[in-house]
């Protein structure tokens, strides 16, 4: 399958704000459900309309249209409970309730290394890793259905057995979901940009959410970055250099001239201003070299089209 970005289902990197978009749960339920206490990334706020319990600060995505064929709708429910892992929800669609433990030898049916893909669209990186190695078991984190009704249609045609998928929130499904130390890797491929200034604050790739990764991942687990917005490409790089539970595995590949950042700096990529080689010139480095198990998915082909650079970034989990 060639990927491109002509799919009805293709999810679109959100560059507006909430309010205008489809429907969010963002926003919570207005009746708390019955909980002894309030979940980790929750708070209780009063409102006119009364108690609502609601995220701590802004999520990373918007929920898009959820409609699927027919068809892909029988697929679901048919592998409901098997690939697709059920949740437990609280106050939101998204949301993994904190007793959701996963107990990976036994979802999986084999011991092998766990790989966490997050936010993978149509899955194409969890595929093209599960084939590659089908030793190891894959977990797809998404919020976006059809993406995962996509991925989940390609194993099942393939008979790909070592995939599994869960649709929520995923600082949730790292934080309640799995065990200190479960993950061998993370993958983070192109994760949505929020390319304003204001929503920055809605980026992943943040300090507290590379603790929640730290926490999942073994001694000497990786974390994969990849992302063609040079100045997300810069934060991510700036977090994960500065993190104590992290280094790079590529310290100082590439600065100068080089650098991938330091030519889209010149050429104006993100926001066609180009800046002077003064400027622009990226003398820290550290991006690593492509993973060869990346394959090019219809968010990278059209930032190929656009002129942009890519960035891989790879870090190990100091023991
Ligand atoms: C730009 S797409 C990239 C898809 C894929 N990784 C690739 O390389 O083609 C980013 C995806 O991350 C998902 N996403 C964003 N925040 C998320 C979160 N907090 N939990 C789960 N998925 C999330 C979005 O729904 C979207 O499908």
């Amino acid at each position: 399958m060639t990927p491109t970005s002509q799919h009805s289902d293709t999810p679109r990197s959100p560059q507006e704000p909430v309010s205008k978009q489809q429907p969010n749960d963002a926003a919570t339920r207005h009746e708390p459900a019955e909980l002894d206490e309030i979940p980790k990334g929750y708070q209780q706020v009063e409102t006119r309309e009364g108690i609502k319990i609601v995220r701590d600060g802004p999520v990373s995505f918007v929920r898009r249209e959820l409609a699927m064929s027919p068809t892909r709708q029988r697929l679901w429910q048919d592998h409901m409970g098997t690939t697709i892992l059920p949740v437990t929800r609280t106050f939101a669609d998204t949301s993994v309730a904190p007793q959701s433990h996963l107990n990976v030898a036994e979802v999986w049916g084999q011991a092998g290394p766990l790989i966490v893909d997050i936010g993978v669209g149509h899955g194409e990186s969890t595929f093209a890793g599960a084939v590659q190695h089908p030793e190891a078991n894959f977990l797809a984190v998404e919020v976006y259905r059809p993406g995962l009704a996509k991925l989940l249609d390609r194993v099942v045609t393939e008979g790909v057995t070592n995939v599994r998928m869960v649709e929520a929130n995923a600082p949730e499904v790292l934080d309640h979901m799995l065990a200190a130390g479960a993950a061998q890797e993370v993958w983070i491929f192109f994760s949505d940009p929020w390319q304003k200034n204001r929503y920055h604050k809605r980026r992943l790739i943040q300090s507290k959410f590379l603790d929640q990764v730290a926490r999942v991942l073994a001694p000497g687990g990786i974390l994969r970055l990849a992302t063609d917005w040079s100045n997300y490409a810069a934060q991510m790089r700036e977090v994960a250099d500065t993190h104590p539970a992290f280094e790079n595995l590529h310290p100082g590949r590439l600065a100068g001239p080089d650098s991938p950042l330091t030519l889209a700096r010149l050429h104006g990529t993100d926001n066609e201003i180009p800046q002077p080689l003064t400027e622009a010139l990226d003398e820290v480095g550290g991006w690593a070299p492509r993973f060869e198990t990346r394959p090019v998915t219809s968010f990278e082909s059209k930032a190929q089209r656009a002129g942009r650079y890519i960035f891989d970034l790879a870090y190990q989990k100091i023991d």
